[in-house]
């Protein structure tokens, strides 16, 4: 069982999807989690589901690519919550095109909310972890990071994110701190919703025909995914340090 009582938790992107499972998940375990989302409408609304669930929230608008943000974003965490012990670089956009259609405005975005926000966030929090000691960081990379068709701007990011997960886990460790990537394939969100609107691809028949080709023979809910980000967060996951770890049901999704 996965206890992080005592701990305080940042998760990015926390107003939906699998960053809004992560928190309620390591919230479920005991931390008092700050819910860092662009939208503060829906980080708001996963802090007071978390607060009726008799856990600890807060609730933080933040655009996690801008240096002043998300250095108060981490002040108010310590400030409010405590020292953080846990982040999950969770927030993220996609803006797909081929490569020769894709403007320079959605390479910088993907790029910028990907790998300088969890540059961003990570050298803020890390103060907090190596005062305390102890330290888990969790990045969320990609299948997409081995390639894919219209995402140029993405690969690249969640390739990259590997790359920076491994650098910080050599940096970090020698103060008891973690750093590792989980790697999803098809996670059943808003952002890929949106992603089969875009195709003008029918969602349910997308979503059984992933289901087909994966050896579990079904895609991945969100909580799939917390499930997994909450485990290398627990004390038993110590030793497991610059892993990624593909959470998609199967060696390939
Ligand atoms: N859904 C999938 O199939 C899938 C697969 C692999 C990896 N991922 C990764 O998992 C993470 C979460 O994906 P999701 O499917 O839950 O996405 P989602 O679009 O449902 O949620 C992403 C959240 O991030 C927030 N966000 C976006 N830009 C931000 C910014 N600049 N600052 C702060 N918050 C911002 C959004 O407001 C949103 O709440 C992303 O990093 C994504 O790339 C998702």
């Amino acid at each position: 069982m996965v206890n992080l009582t005592d701990r305080v938790a940042i998760v990015t992107g926390g107003g939906q999807g699998i960053g809004a499972a992560t928190a309620q998940r390591l919230a479920t375990a005991g931390a008092a989690v700050a819910v860092i989302d662009l939208v503060e409408a829906n980080a708001k609304s996963v802090a007071a589901q978390i607060a009726e669930a008799g856990g600890a929230a807060v609730a933080v608008a933040c655009d996690v690519s801008q240096e002043d943000q998300v250095a108060a974003a981490v002040e108010r965490t310590v400030a409010e919550l405590g020292p953080v012990g846990v982040l999950v670089n969770n927030a993220g956009v996609l803006r797909d095109n081929l490569v020769f259609k894709m403007s320079l405005d959605d390479w910088t975005t993907v790029i910028d909310t990907h790998l300088r926000g969890t540059f961003l966030f990570t050298r803020a929090a890390q103060a907090s972890m190596v005062k305390q000691r102890w330290g888990r960081i969790v990045n969320l990379s990609s299948v997409a990071a081995l390639g894919n068709r219209g995402q140029t701007n993405y690969s690249a990011a969640k390739a990259g994110l590997q790359g920076m997960t491994k650098t910080h886990a050599i940096e970090l460790g020698q103060f008891n701190i973690t750093v590792n990537a989980v790697a999803p394939g098809f996670v059943e969100t808003p952002m890929i919703r949106q992603t089969a609107a875009r195709q003008g691809l029918d969602f349910e028949a997308y979503k059984e025909a992933v289901a087909e080709r994966n050896p579990m023979r079904r895609v991945a809910q969100p909580i799939d995914i917390a499930n997994a980000i909450a485990l290398l967060a627990s004390e038993d996951a110590g030793f497991i340090n610059g892993q990624v770890i593909y959470v998609a049901g199967g060696p390939r999704a």
